[in-house]
């Protein structure tokens, strides 16, 4: 199940520009399931009305202190004790003075003294407001108080100045809400997850290179998922065509040596490694400097290649790293894959049929680790990931 399905989120919505970001934000949360109660500041109000919060949430959209829902039951403080997880987004350098302060004067500032849910702040203003001490103080006092912030971006504002200031994308503060969830109360919150996605690229020449059909889609979701699960995750990926999930330290490399390199940095400190990618097993011996050209007098040509080293192999002796590895092949499945468990050192290995998995939508797996198999009915691979990810947490070692 998805973790915002049946969530009951408080979105504080400021008078800034970037409102209307937020409009989507509301909708992307209730698509996922969850009870969002937009509450607009008397300036949030100007800039994008209620009627589209109303619309998008189908829920009544509070503006004031004295408006109460037609029932009349939950107030304002029932309002923010009831709520799982309270977002601002946009916020201004007034409702954040206001905050630090702690204000009670207006619904947003009173449900959120009412509050004991983790809260999430994402700043948009002026640059200059931004950086202005008055403000980095307050945003200090913020996270002091243990209030999740969202670092603004950088770029052209609305009002055509460059700076530091900007609202993220919707797709980025639903990460980061998802994250301070998950940090909150998941099953692997307090964990390090190192996950490899994509297939790597092996450099023929500058222009070419030995490559494979993984998308990196069952990679990105198991990030996802894992975040979701309150871990902090570092995703080493070498897909190219699909963005990384929000909220992760994501690594991007292209080949293999490139992704031992950064495996091995990330494991460092790391609980869990879930190597997903699509690792060439061998590359060409050299890349040439420049494209090859073909040569009319010749006949084909022939490409010396090395093997490259096993990444998750190699790390065997780390028997505090719970090592989950992925079996995608087109023939013997479970037979393989339980010879590769044993001769990597994993804890968990995942088998799938190549062809009908690599680059699809949908995916069927079968775990297997020391104590027998556990099969995952064909699915889109978000769900996979979450029931993958839900049975790694099982099968973790208690600390
Ligand atoms: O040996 P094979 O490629 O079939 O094993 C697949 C598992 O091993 C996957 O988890 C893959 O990410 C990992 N692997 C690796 N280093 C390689 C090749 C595969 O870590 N060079």
């Amino acid at each position: 199940m998805d973790l915002l399905s049946g969530k009951r989120l408080v979105l504080g919505v400021c008078g800034s520009i970037a409102a209307y970001k937020v409009a989507q934000l509301a909708r992307d949360l209730t698509l996922a399931g969850a009870q969002v109660d937009v509450i607009l500041t008397e300036a949030g109000a100007r800039f994008v009305g209620a009627a589209t919060f109303q619309a998008l949430t189908g829920r009544p959209v509070l503006t004031s202190l004295w408006d109460l829902p037609e029932d009349g039951v939950v107030g304002h403080i029932a309002l923010g004790a009831q709520a799982d997880a309270v977002v601002v987004a946009p916020a201004t350098a007034n409702t954040i003075a206001r905050l630090a302060a702690g204000l009670s004067d207006d619904l947003l500032t009173t449900v959120l003294l009412a509050t004991r849910a983790p809260v999430l702040v994402a700043p948009a203003m002026n640059p200059l407001m931004y950086s202005h001490p008055a403000t980095q103080a307050n945003l200090v006092t913020l996270r002091e108080r243990g209030y999740s912030l969202i670092e603004p971006g950088e770029g052209r504002m609305a009002e055509h100045v460059e700076g530091k200031g900007r609202l993220p994308e919707p797709f980025t503060l639903e990460g980061e809400l998802r994250a301070m969830l998950g940090r909150a109360t998941g099953p692997l919150r307090g964990r390090h997850v190192v996950v490899t996605a994509g297939g790597t690229r092996e450099p023929i020449d500058p222009v070419r290179y030995i490559g494979n059909r993984s998308s990196g889609q069952m990679g990105h979701a198991l990030a996802a998922q894992a975040r979701d699960m309150g871990a902090e995750v570092t995703l080493i990926s070498s897909a190219i065509a699909i963005p990384p999930p929000a909220a992760v330290v994501f690594v991007p490399v292209a080949t293999a040596l490139e992704m031992q390199a950064a495996v091995a940095a990330a494991c460092t400190h790391a609980d869990i490694l879930i190597m997903n990618a699509a690792v060439a097993d061998f590359r060409p011996a050299s890349a040439a400097e420049r494209k090859l050209k073909k040569h009319p007098e010749t006949q084909g040509m022939t490409l010396e290649l090395v093997t490259n080293p096993d990444i998750i192999g190699g790390l065997a002796a780390r028997r505090d790293l719970f090592k989950v590895g992925f079996a995608a092949e087109t023939d013997d499945l479970l037979a393989h894959a339980q010879s590769k468990l044993e001769r990597k050192g994993l804890d968990l290995i995942v088998a799938n049929d190549a062809v009908a998995s690599i680059g699809q939508p949908e995916i069927a797996l079968t775990l297997i680790d020391q104590h027998g198999q556990q099969p995952i009915a064909r699915c889109p691979k978000r769900e996979a990931a979450a029931l993958l990810m839900a049975a790694l947490v099982e099968r973790l070692p208690r600390r």
